[in-house]
């Protein structure tokens, strides 16, 4: 069976890209990583593709005159050249516009560092939780539809709890590490058509289980 080509936009460390490329590896996984794309010339997520040796490219908003949506596009085009069906936005920084959006419909898969829909739609979703108070927190791996940011149908969540006198490092890297679990599992059940979205919700089918 092919192997659905995967195109990931990044911004970070790539934590998370370590963890899909890792993932990607193994013999049974139904996708591979066809294209990373990253708009910082310095984040980590750069090496990360060069050391699993994924074909990257950096497209900083400078060499598009600032302009989101001429960037947008550039992606779109890339992402399309590399035959790339799945997009996972493993820690991209950038709100997508909604010609992004649309251009993958049903195909794009965002990582949230809370259990969305609490703290939503901010890059502080770990600082808002501990604000907050909350004494659980946790990651959630949903789609994006046009219109969303941090919203779209939830396919995986995962909780951590909130220990007394956490910094904001010890939170992320226990959220990060449900995170990792989390998005090449997400992943895989998307490749493997396992996903039936119906009124904004995810059901997970079992494997082999036709489409209505
Ligand atoms: C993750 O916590 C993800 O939830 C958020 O950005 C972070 C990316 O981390 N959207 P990394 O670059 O994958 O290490």
């Amino acid at each position: 069976m092919s192997r659905t080509r995967i195109g990931v936009l990044v911004s970070g460390k790539g934590s998370n890209l370590v963890a899909l490329a890792e993932a990607a590896q193994e013999p049974g996984f139904p996708g591979e990583i066809a294209l990373v794309l990253c708009n910082r010339r310095d984040a980590g997520a750069v090496d990360v593709a060069s050391r699993f040796g994924v074909p990257c490219t950096v497209l900083p908003l400078s060499d598009f005159n600032g302009d989101t949506v001429l960037r947008d596009a550039d992606m779109v085009t890339r992402l399309r050249q590399a035959g790339v069906t799945l997009v996972v936005c493993a820690g991209y920084n950038r709100v997508l516009g909604d010609e992004f959006l649309a251009a993958f419909p049903g195909a794009i898969i965002n990582v949230h560092p809370s259990l969305l829909p609490a703290f939503g739609g901010g890059m502080d979703a770990v600082e808002q939780a501990l604000a907050a108070g909350v004494k659980v927190s946790g990651c959630t791996v949903h789609l994006l539809a046009p219109g969303d940011t941090d919203s779209g149908p939830i396919i995986l969540q995962a909780a951590v709890p909130v220990e007394d006198g956490d910094s904001a490092d010890d939170l992320r890297q226990r959220i990060h590490e449900q995170e990792w679990r989390l998005v090449p599992q997400a992943v895989s059940l998307w490749c493997e058509g396992r996903l039936r979205i119906s009124a904004d919700h995810v059901a997970i089918v079992e494997p082999g289980v036709a489409r209505a």
